[in-house]
């Protein structure tokens, strides 16, 4: 598809571990010290950070959870639907796009500590996204877990699961 080269090559991006490319595009130079984040955390983290995020509709992010809220925001192509389990193993679904007569949303808030993943809607296309979070981005904070791991966790969910994990 052309529009999604353009895009990987203007913004520079980059595959994710969890499936599909990234450009990270704000990190804040200010810091929090471990001593004012939850003790989950371990080491500093900076203030915020800011991704630009594609999916294209022949992949997917596979489920995985990050300690802090991540807040995405809709900017172009196909909607894209967020699914989102607790740890106590309920499932919501969210429809992130532009079409608000349609029950789209343009931004959606996937709470902390939850296991979510993401599904390009319409067939043949790409959706492109943004994704910040407050404390900032690590990868220590990035768990992708094994398949085997959520259907264990969440065997009520298993047809999801299976669809939404790699290995
Ligand atoms: N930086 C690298 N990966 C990610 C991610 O999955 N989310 C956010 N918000 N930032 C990242």
């Amino acid at each position: 598809m052309k529009q999604v080269e353009q895009l990987i090559k203007k913004f520079d991006l980059i595959p994710h571990p969890e499936g599909g490319y990234f450009k990270e595009i704000y990190r804040s130079q200010g810091v929090v010290f471990p001593e004012s984040l939850p003790k989950e955390y371990q080491g500093s983290r900076n203030y915020a950070t800011s991704i630009y995020f594609l999916l294209t509709s022949d992949t997917f992010s596979a489920f995985h959870k990050i300690k802090q809220d991540e807040i995405w925001h809709f900017y172009s192509g196909s909607p894209l639907m967020l699914y989102v389990i607790s740890e106590e193993g309920e499932l919501s679904e969210h429809c992130i796009g532009n079409d608000f007569g349609k029950g789209q949303i343009p931004q959606f808030v996937v709470p902390g500590n939850h296991w979510f993943a993401a599904k390009t809607i319409n067939p043949d296309d790409y959706s492109f996204v943004g994704c910040t979070v407050s404390p900032g981005f690590d990868f220590k904070d990035f768990v992708l877990p094994e398949r085997k791991e959520l259907l264990d966790k969440f065997p009520q969910h298993s047809i999801l699961i299976h669809s939404l994990t790699r290995n």
